[in-house]
């Protein structure tokens, strides 16, 4: 599987010397293009950056806006959940029926929406008084 496998291939080149957690992360443009990302740790460790952020990125960067579905892998006992803040961030760019695929390097693999990985997710209308008042 192309997303799977771009997922892994950002995941060797992660850059985690302080958790020793190497995450990769590829999200599929609404073109069809595969960007991806993997974690980058900083010895001023709030500095550092998730695998999600970074293939959103490269998505970003590249003109698009919009995915369509996503892969996360770790080498982890089970599939690895985005954090918090991931799952904010994939939320921007994607429909709350977009897949997003959890993986292991092992093979198990675990799939979920954006809307369930994150219900109730804060979003443009909740601004719409804001808006008013400009
Ligand atoms: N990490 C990710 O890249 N994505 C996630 O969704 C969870 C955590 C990274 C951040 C840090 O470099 C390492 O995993 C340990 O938290």
């Amino acid at each position: 599987m192309p997303l799977l496998d771009a997922a892994r291939a950002a995941r060797d080149n992660a850059y985690a010397p302080y958790s020793h957690f190497k995450v990769g992360a590829a999200v599929r443009g609404k073109s069809g293009t595969i960007y991806s990302g993997c974690n980058v740790e900083n010895v001023s460790y709030p500095q550092g950056t998730c695998a999600e952020a970074g293939a959103l990125a490269a998505m970003v960067a590249s003109g698009e806006t919009e995915f369509v579905e996503a892969v996360v892998i770790a080498d982890s006992q089970h599939p690895v959940p985005p954090c918090g803040g991931c799952r904010q961030k994939l939320a921007e760019f994607g429909a709350g029926h977009v897949k997003v695929t959890l993986a292991t390097t092992a093979g198990e693999s675990r799939s979920y929406t954006i809307a369930e990985l994150l219900p109730g997710a804060f979003a443009l209308d909740h601004m719409s008084q804001a808006a008013d008042d400009r």
